[in-house]
């Protein structure tokens, strides 16, 4: 579902590098993610939040105060599964991918088979994610630019962003 941002054709993971048919590439981090994001595409040099924002928001979130949200948008996409078994979720602006990965876990669960990408502007965030949860594409890129191709997934979440 991954499109590339310079050319917008179809991307492919090939081992560590996201490889388009238009032949750019993208190599995929030591931390499992994958910068997007041009250059022409940020109006600062380090956009989204910060490592510190990052950092407070993952011990805040971890301590469960928003796990009824969590819970409650899960319970949402399962209502409206209706009988698919295999779906394509994003996450726009995922943070540090705290309701990513919950939701990750909660289709496991219930045996759906899942693609999951979560994007975020802010490189920290992602790393972030990426070091924690794996099993998802993560992804700095911008909310204002998407690189995912046209009627590719069942499901968008964007909590808070
Ligand atoms: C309040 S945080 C919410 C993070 C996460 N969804 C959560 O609820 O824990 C907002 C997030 O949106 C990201 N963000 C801001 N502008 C963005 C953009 N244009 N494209 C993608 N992400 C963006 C920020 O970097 C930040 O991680």
């Amino acid at each position: 579902m991954i499109s590339c941002p310079v050319c917008n054709k179809k991307m492919q993971k090939i081992e560590r590098k996201y490889i388009c048919e238009g032949n750019h590439n993208f190599d995929v981090s030591k931390f499992g993610h994958v910068n997007l994001l041009l250059s022409n595409q940020k109006n600062s040099k380090l956009p989204g939040d910060s490592k510190e924002m990052v950092l407070s928001r993952k011990n805040y979130l971890e301590k469960g105060y928003y796990e009824g949200i969590s819970n409650g948008v899960n319970e949402i996409i399962k209502r409206e599964l209706g009988d698919k078994k295999d779906i394509k979720v994003l996450d726009i602006g995922c943070g540090e991918g705290y309701y990513t990965n919950r939701l990750k876990t909660f289709l496991e669960n219930l045996d759906i088979k899942n693609e999951i990408v979560g994007i975020d502007i802010s490189k920290e965030a992602v790393i972030s994610a990426a070091k924690s949860y794996k099993n998802i594409e993560w992804i700095v890129a911008s909310a204002s630019s998407l690189p995912i191709e046209d009627e590719s997934l069942d499901f968008i979440i964007c909590m808070f962003a």
